[in-house]
Order: C-alpha cells, then structure tokens, then sequence
C-alpha cells in the first residue's frame, strides 16, 4: 500500500475513472463555450489544478487560451477564511471573453467564492466555474459550480495536483489518506 509520512493512502478514484470522466466534461464544456467569441480563457487555480487543467484542455477540440492565476488564502492552515492574496494574476486580459475557472477540489466554497468575485471585477462576458472533486457536506457558502468530476466524502485526499504539504500531487489517481 502507498503512503505518505507513514500515514496509509486509500484507493478512491483510479486513472480509467478519471480519464473517463475528464473526457465528459471536455464534451460538455466545449459545447457550451462553442457560443464563445474568440477563444475561450481556461484559468486554473494553482498549483492544485495544474494537471487537471492539462488533461482537461488536451480532451477539448476547440481552441482555447490557457492561464494560471496564484492565491494564497489567509487564515489556519486547515481551513480556508476565503481572504485571499493575488500571488500571481492573470498575463491575459479577459474583459469580454468568455472564462471558464477550473479547481482542484471544492471544500468550504470559501476560496473559490472569493476568486469568482475577483474574476468578476475583470468584466468577462461569461464566466463559469469547473471543479475536478466536491467535498459533499461542506460547503460554507452558497456557490455551485458549473461542472463537477465527482462528489466525493468528507476525507483529506491527494494526487491528481492535490497535495497534503506538497507531498503527493504527482499520483495518478485520487487517495484518501487514512490515519
Ligand atoms: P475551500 O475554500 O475550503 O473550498 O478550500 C479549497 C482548497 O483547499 C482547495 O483548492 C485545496 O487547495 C484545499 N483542499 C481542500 N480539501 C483538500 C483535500 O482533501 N486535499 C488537498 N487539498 C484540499
Ligand atoms: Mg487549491
């Protein structure tokens, strides 16, 4: 079995699975942004998106512009406060565009709610949001994204870009670490 500082990692959601369902919501996002003027903005949150936003662009068959946008949120490490600092904004201006906001995982909403907000003020014509995992029974904040890979319970998970203290981004499928 895998670990990370001892602590024993669960299989939740394996590579096929992800791969699968990382093709679904391509189909379904290129869809949508077909009605787009211009290319489409894709912006992943770093560093926790920076793999899903490479699958999921590579499974798109439309042309899209592709940036990363770094925050870091205030307050205890365990729990997000949804005050954020703009580590590094955006290189593309989106006033007008049509921007589709990709996370990794959505717990309290707080981050993710405070980010759209940030987004807003750039006035994109469209912007809607894309979250690889949702933790069910958590959500703080009244914020629904528009697309979700899977709902998943209420466990500290890593791999596919999710770290616990850097450790473990790089595994190919979704552990639970188990204490
Ligand atoms: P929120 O503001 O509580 O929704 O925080 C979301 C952020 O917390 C995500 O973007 C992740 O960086 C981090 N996070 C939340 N749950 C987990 C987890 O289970 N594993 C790794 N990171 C997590
Ligand atoms: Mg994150």
């Amino acid at each position: 079995m895998r670990e990370i500082r001892g602590k024993p990692l669960s299989l939740l959601i394996d590579e096929g699975s992800i791969r699968k369902r990382v093709r679904e919501l391509a189909r379904e996002i290129e869809k949508d942004f077909s009605h787009s003027e211009g290319e489409p903005v894709v912006v992943g949150l770093l560093k926790g998106a920076f793999i899903f936003v490479a699958d999921l662009v590579r499974e798109m068959d439309i042309a899209v512009v592709v940036d990363f946008l770094w925050v870091s949120s205030y307050g205890q490490s365990t729990e997000s406060s949804g005050v954020i600092k703009v580590l590094k904004d955006l290189d593309t201006d989106v006033e007008g565009r049509w921007v589709l906001l990709v996370d990794d995982i959505l717990d309290t909403g707080l981050t993710l709610k405070e980010i759209h907000t940030f987004l807003l003020r750039k006035k994109p014509a469209v912007l809607r949001t894309c979250v690889f995992l949702e933790k069910e029974g958590r959500k703080k904040v009244d914020f629904n994204p528009d697309y979700i890979g899977f709902k998943v319970p209420n466990k500290f998970l890593v791999g596919y870009g999710l770290d616990w203290g850097e450790m473990g981004r790089n595994l190919k499928g979704i552990y639970a670490v188990e204490s």
